[in-house]
């Protein structure tokens, strides 16, 4: 038996013993993603880790994701195979900043992107994902204006879709907002009958350009149920792997093959393997934060 094999067969008998479940992350490594349970994009994997019945839930994708999973699970195991898995733009934004914008905006919703850490999910009104952020501004009857958390272009995305004025903060995902129109261009000169499907954490000036704006999942199921054979695919790399597993008569093309997010490819096999045996990296949020930032995503899981 080859070594990947045996590390399979262990997962899958430790899987098991310890009543687990298996989550990835679309951009995880495709290997991660085929012996995974459940895959899909944050918003997914949220609601997933919601309504697992698992006692141990081994969340393969970035630490906000798997703290999101211990807040909504605080009497479940969730462990982060690789514990160094982080995200640069959680990294952006301070509880302290959080306080300082309520100043500044007294009673103004504050809507966070779930990339985000459990202590300025506390500080929010309502947290969001790339899947539904232009609900959860919606979701604002009343209010003139919202502030949204992190990510700048995901900021300006929403206020494409709504008459309130959106104030932002001016954090980035490092590998969307890298891509320049430029890049799209000469991709598509390279693949004139590829339709171009973007995150909305990607630039303005690239969402333009785009024919599509989805979250991860959504692209997958824009590209199962197209009618184009081609695509140019405008976000993290991992994604290819379901897209072309999935559509094996279509071609996908990365828009550029530098959109690599190094946090999503840390964890192995072997790292799945260990966390099974050990029960760790555990991760924990403690109690009077998580029930703040419970608040948060339990509001935007009711929208
Ligand atoms: P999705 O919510 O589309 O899965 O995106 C998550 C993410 O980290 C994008 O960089
Ligand atoms: Fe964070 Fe960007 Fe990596 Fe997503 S792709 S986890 S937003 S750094």
């Amino acid at each position: 038996m080859s070594s990947t094999n045996r590390l399979i067969a262990d997962i899958a008998k430790l899987r098991k013993e310890k009543k687990a479940v298996i989550l990835a992350h679309n951009y995880q490594p495709g290997i991660i993603q085929d012996i995974a349970d459940l895959t899909g994009d944050s918003l997914e994997l949220s609601r997933r880790a919601r309504d697992t019945d698992a006692h141990v839930i081994v969340f393969c994708g970035v630490h906000f994701m798997a703290e999101t999973a211990a807040i909504l699970n605080p009497d479940k195991v969730v462990v982060l195979p690789s514990p160094t898995a982080g995200c640069a733009m959680a990294d952006m934004i301070t509880a302290q900043d959080m306080r300082r914008i309520r100043e500044e905006h007294p009673g103004m919703p504050i809507v966070t992107y779930v990339n985000s850490t459990a202590e300025v999910k506390a500080e929010s009104t309502v947290c969001c994902t790339s899947a539904n952020v232009n609900r959860v501004v919606a979701s604002f009857k009343e209010e003139k204006a919202v502030y949204l958390v992190p990510d700048q272009n995901l900021a300006l995305y929403a206020a494409r879709h709504t008459d309130k004025k959106v104030y932002y903060w001016n954090g980035y995902c490092p590998v969307h907002h890298r891509l320049t129109a430029e890049a799209v261009r000469r991709a598509r000169e390279s693949h004139p009958d590829a339709v171009f499907v973007a995150h909305p954490e990607c630039r303005p000036e690239v969402l333009d350009l785009a024919d599509v704006i989805t979250s991860t999942s959504g692209m997958l199921r824009f590209a199962k149920e197209s009618t184009h054979r081609a695509f140019l695919i405008g976000t993290e790399t991992g994604i290819l792997h379901p897209l072309r597993r999935d559509n094996p008569d279509k071609a996908f093309y990365p828009v550029s093959p530098q959109m690599v997010c190094s946090d999503m490819k840390k964890i192995t096999l072997a790292d799945i393997v260990r966390s099974l045996e050990t029960l760790t990296p555990r991760v924990q949020v403690p109690e009077a934060i998580r029930l703040k930032a419970l608040q948060a995503v339990e509001r935007m899981l009711q929208i």
